[in-house]
C-alpha cells in the first residue's frame, strides 16, 4: 500500500492507486504523486512556482499548464527563486519584482476561516489575510477575492466572523480553501454554531471573534477588496498552537 497526496491540496490518499478524483479538490488521479519523506536539503531543491493572480504555490520542474484554483495559464506563473544571496550593493541593483516574490513569500501569515451570511445562507473560505489593525478601537482587516462567494456575503451582510485554526487543523484549509460554496456546502458535516452577528463559527477552532464592515473604510485593491471591520465579539475557545502558513505548507510537502 501507498501513500498518495493531492498536489492540488495536500490530500493524502492511502492505496494502492491514487483516487479517481480527489474528494477535496477534484482533481483527476494525475495529480497525485507518491508520497517520499524527503531530505531537508532535497525539499529546498524542489522549485516552486507561484500564481500571481490567487498565490497558489505549485511544487515542481515547471509551472502546471493551468492554475488548479483560479484557472490561469502557466504564463502568470513565476519561479520562487529561493537562492540566498549576500546583501551587497549589486545585489540591490540586481533586485527586481521576480526577486521580491520570494523575498514576499518569508512573510508569514496564519490560517483562519472567515465565515458570513446573506439570506439565512451561510458561507466561508480559508483566509490568510486576517490582522489586527488597531486595539482603540478594536479593528481588523481582512482581503477578499472578488470572484469568491463569502466577499458577496460579507458586502451583502456587511457582517463576518473569523475562526482561528489549531496547527492540526490542516484539513480545514482544505475544505474551506479550495472549493466554492458555490457548488458545495462546505459546512455539511462540520459543527458550528451561530455567532451574535449571524455568521458560523467552527466548533472546533481555537479562538473566534465576530466583526462589522465599516463600508466607508473599504478599499477596492482591484482584483480583492479590503475590508475593515470592527471586532464586535470574540472568545477564546482553546489555549493550543495556532497554524500558520508555513506550518500548512510543510504539511502539503
Ligand atoms: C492557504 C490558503 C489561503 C487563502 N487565503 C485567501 C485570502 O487571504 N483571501 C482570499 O480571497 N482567498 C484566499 N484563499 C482562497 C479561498 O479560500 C478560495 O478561493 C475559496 O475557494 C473561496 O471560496 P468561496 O467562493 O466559497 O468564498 C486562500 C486559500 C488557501 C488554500
Ligand atoms: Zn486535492
Ligand atoms: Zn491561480
Amino acid at each position: 500500500m501507498n501513500k498518495w497526496r493531492c498536489n492540488v491540496c495536500g490530500y493524502i490518499h492511502e492505496g494502492d492507486k491514487p483516487p479517481a478524483e480527489c474528494p477535496i479538490c477534484g482533481v483527476g488521479p494525475e495529480d497525485f504523486v507518491v508520497v517520499k519523506e524527503l531530505a531537508a536539503e532535497q525539499q529546498l531543491a524542489v522549485k516552486r512556482w507561484k500564481c500571481t493572480v490567487c498565490d497558489y504555490v505549485h511544487t515542481g520542474d515547471t509551472p502546471p499548464d493551468s492554475c488548479p484554483l483560479c484557472g490561469v495559464g502557466s504564463e502568470l506563473f513565476v519561479l520562487l527563486l529561493d537562492e540566498a544571496v549576500k546583501l551587497t550593493r549589486e545585489a540591490v541593483a540586481e533586485a527586481g519584482p521576480e526577486t521580491a516574490n520570494s523575498a514576499l513569500d518569508k512573510i508569514s501569515y496564519g490560517l483562519y476561516i472567515v465565515t458570513s451570511i446573506k439570506d439565512n445562507t451561510i458561507n466561508g473560505q480559508c483566509c490568510n489575510t486576517v490582522f489586527q489593525v488597531t486595539s482603540n478601537p478594536l479593528r481588523v482587516s481582512i482581503c477578499l477575492n472578488k470572484n469568491n462567494l463569502t466577499h458577496e456575503y460579507v458586502v451583502a451582510s456587511g457582517v463576518f466572523a473569523v475562526s482561528m485554526l489549531g496547527s492540526d487543523q490542516t484539513d480545514a484549509v482544505r475544505r474551506f480553501g479550495y472549493q466554492s460554496g458555490r457548488n458545495v456546502d462546505k459546512f455539511a458535516g462540520i459543527e458550528y454554531i451561530f455567532g451574535k452577528n449571524g455568521c458560523p463559527i467552527l466548533k472546533d477552532c481555537l479562538a473566534y471573534i465576530e466583526a462589522k464592515v465599516l463600508p466607508d473604510k473599504t478599499v477596492d485593491i482591484g482584483t480583492h477588496t479590503l475590508f475593515i471591520a470592527d471586532v464586535t465579539s470574540g472568545r477564546m475557545v482553546a489555549n493550543a498552537e495556532a497554524l500558520t502558513y508555513s506550518l500548512y505548507r510543510r504539511s502539503k510537502r
